[in-house]
C-alpha cells in the first residue's frame, strides 16, 4: 500500500497577467478549501512575474506556489535569470526543473538540469524533476531507454523523497490533447519507479511520479488511478480554476 500523497501541479507556463492569474489562483485555493474537498497536494506554478503576489494571495490556503525554473548558481553576473533562493524568497516552495520546453526551446541537458535540481535542494525548494520521450523516440522504440538516460542523468543522487518529485511527460503528448494508453503509462512508470531505485536507492519507494501531457478533467481519473502514478503536472488544463478542480477531485 502506498503511502505517497498525490500531487497535482499546475504549470501556467508563459500565461497570466496579474488580474487574471490572481484570480485564478484564489480561485482555486477557495475551492480547494472547503472541507473535504480534495485528498492530494495542489500546486500551481505561475510565471515568475506573478510568483511573489500569487503566493501572498493565497497564504494560509492549502495552496502552494512553485517556480517553472531557476538558474544553477545561487547568484551572479546571469542576465534574466532567476536563482532557486529568490523563487524561496518569493514565496515559492517548489520549482520545476528540466521540462522539455526547456530543454527544447533553451538546449538544456540532462546535466544542467540536474545542477538545477540540485540548486533547488540547497535553497529548501521541492523539486519537480520533468523527464519523457519525444514521438521520434518512442516511435523508434527507445522510450524507456530515454527514461533511464534522463534519469541517470537529470535526477541527484542526493535526492529524496521528501524534496523530490519526477513527472514522466511524453513530449508528444503535452498540449496535443494526444496521450497514451494507461497500458503505457503505467509501463513507464514502473520503469522509472525501478530506474529511480538503481539511482536514489530505497528513497525511491516513497518518491512521487506524476504523470503530464494532455491531462484534463475527462481523463484525469483514469489516469490517476494507475499504478505508480502518483499525481499530475497539468499545462493547459490548469489555467482554467473549475478544470484544474476537478483534476484535483478525481484524486483516488
Ligand atoms: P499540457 O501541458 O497539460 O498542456 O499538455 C503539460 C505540461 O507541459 O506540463
Amino acid at each position: 500500500m502506498s503511502t505517497r500523497r498525490p500531487l497535482i501541479a499546475g504549470n501556467w507556463k508563459m500565461n497570466g497577467l496579474k488580474a487574471d492569474g490572481l484570480a485564478l489562483a484564489t480561485g482555486v485555493a477557495q475551492e480547494i478549501g472547503k472541507p473535504g474537498a480534495v485528498a492530494c497536494e495542489i500546486l500551481v506554478c505561475p510565471p515568475a512575474t506573478l510568483i511573489m503576489a500569487v503566493a501572498d494571495a493565497v497564504r494560509g490556503s492549502a495552496l502552494a506556489v512553485g517556480g517553472q525554473d531557476c538558474h544553477p548558481k545561487p547568484t551572479g553576473a546571469h542576465t534574466g535569470d532567476i536563482s532557486a533562493a529568490m523563487l524561496k524568497d518569493a514565496g515559492a516552495s517548489y520549482v520545476i526543473v528540466g521540462h522539455s520546453e526547456r530543454r527544447t526551446d533553451h538546449g538544456e541537458t540532462d546535466a544542467l538540469v540536474q545542477a538545477k535540481a540540485t540548486a533547488g535542494h540547497h535553497a529548501g525548494l521541492n523539486v519537480i524533476v520533468c523527464i519523457g520521450e519525444t514521438e521520434t523516440e518512442r516511435d523508434a522504440g527507445s522510450t524507456l531507454d530515454v527514461l533511464a538516460r534522463q534519469i541517470a542523468g537529470s535526477v541527484p543522487q542526493q535526492a529524496r523523497a521528501a524534496d523530490t518529485v519526477i513527472a514522466y511527460e511524453p513530449v508528444w503528448a503535452i498540449g496535443t490533447g494526444r496521450t497514451p494508453t494507461s497500458a503505457e503509462i503505467a509501463a513507464a512508470h514502473a520503469h522509472i519507479r525501478e530506474r529511480l531505485a538503481a539511482r536514489i536507492g530505497a528513497q525511491a519507494d516513497a518518491m512521487r511520479i506524476l504523470y503530464g501531457g494532455s491531462v484534463k478533467a475527462s481523463n484525469a481519473a483514469e489516469i490517476l488511478r494507475l499504478a505508480h502514478v502518483d499525481g499530475a503536472l497539468v499545462g493547459g488544463a490548469s489555467l482554467v480554476a473549475a478544470d484544474f478542480c476537478a483534476i484535483a477531485r478525481s484524486c483516488p
